[in-house]
């Protein structure tokens, strides 16, 4: 990823940062996985189909070996890499991954079922540029198992939700969340199956989203824009289409 910080134009206010990410027509994804890679497909899918019309998936990264979500990349003819993560503090892990993304050119990161918490010092990499799915509506039900959560809760309605990556746990901005009915003959499994479907659309959609560039991030809100601007306290950051 090229950020290229720019002095402040004539009547922005100070505080706010301007950054070029989107400047390229392509723009480049990476994927970083654990395990049988659905959603990774589904975004590759719908790269293939046009739905995601200006971006490739130019690397896939696992933490794991033996991820069956690798050889699907490979199968695909995409530069698919094991970076193992077992043993190794968790900095010196996201170095290794983050200079791979880097030799890759990577605009957006996506995490598809990565099972392994990100340090600050990566979020920090990649500002607003990191995006994961967790099978909930979250806030509920963060962390592992979330749709056994959901269902031995006994709700009604549960989903999934592609949000920004923080520095916490399943907690940053949210960009999109489909809700799915949990049915009086569902078990564990079928709601799993039918919330998985929806991750799969849920996803599209958010990477259209931020690639377009045309949100605002004010608070926690993500809402349709003129360009990304991210309100902090404080502090306001536009990333530019
Ligand atoms: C998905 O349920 C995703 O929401 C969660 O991990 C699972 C990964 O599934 N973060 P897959 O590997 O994409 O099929």
């Amino acid at each position: 990823m090229r950020s290229t910080r720019r002095t402040r134009p004539a009547g922005q206010p100070p505080g706010r940062r301007r950054y070029s990410h989107y400047n390229r027509a392509v723009k480049n994804l990476g994927i970083l996985l654990s395990g049988r890679g659905s959603n990774f497909a589904a975004i590759a899918d719908s790269i293939g189909a046009g739905r995601i019309s200006n971006a490739r998936i130019a690397v896939v990264i696992s933490n794991r070996n033996d991820a069956p979500g690798l050889e699907v990349a490979r199968q695909l003819g995409l530069n698919a890499l094991a970076i193992p993560s077992r043993g190794k503090p968790r900095e010196e892990h996201d170095r290794e991954v983050v200079a791979a993304l880097r030799d890759h050119k990577v605009d957006l990161v996506c995490l598809a079922g990565y099972m392994r918490l990100l340090s600050p010092w990566f979020v920090q990499q990649f500002p607003a540029k990191v995006l994961n799915i967790h099978p909930s509506l979250l806030p509920a039900f963060p962390g592992l198992e979330a749709q056994q959560q959901a269902f031995a809760y006994g709700v009604k309605v549960s989903g999934c939700t592609v949000h920004l990556v923080d520095e916490e746990l399943d907690h940053g901005a949210i960009i999109v969340q489909k809700t799915v009915a949990v049915l009086d003959s569902d078990d564990e499994r079928t709601l799993a199956a039918r919330i998985l479907e929806q991750e799969h659309i849920a996803y599209t959609e958010a990477i259209n989203i931020v690639l377009d560039g045309k949100f605002e991030i004010a608070g926690r809100r993500v809402v349709k824009g003129q360009g990304a601007i991210v309100k902090g306290e404080g502090s306001e950051v536009r990333l530019q289409k």
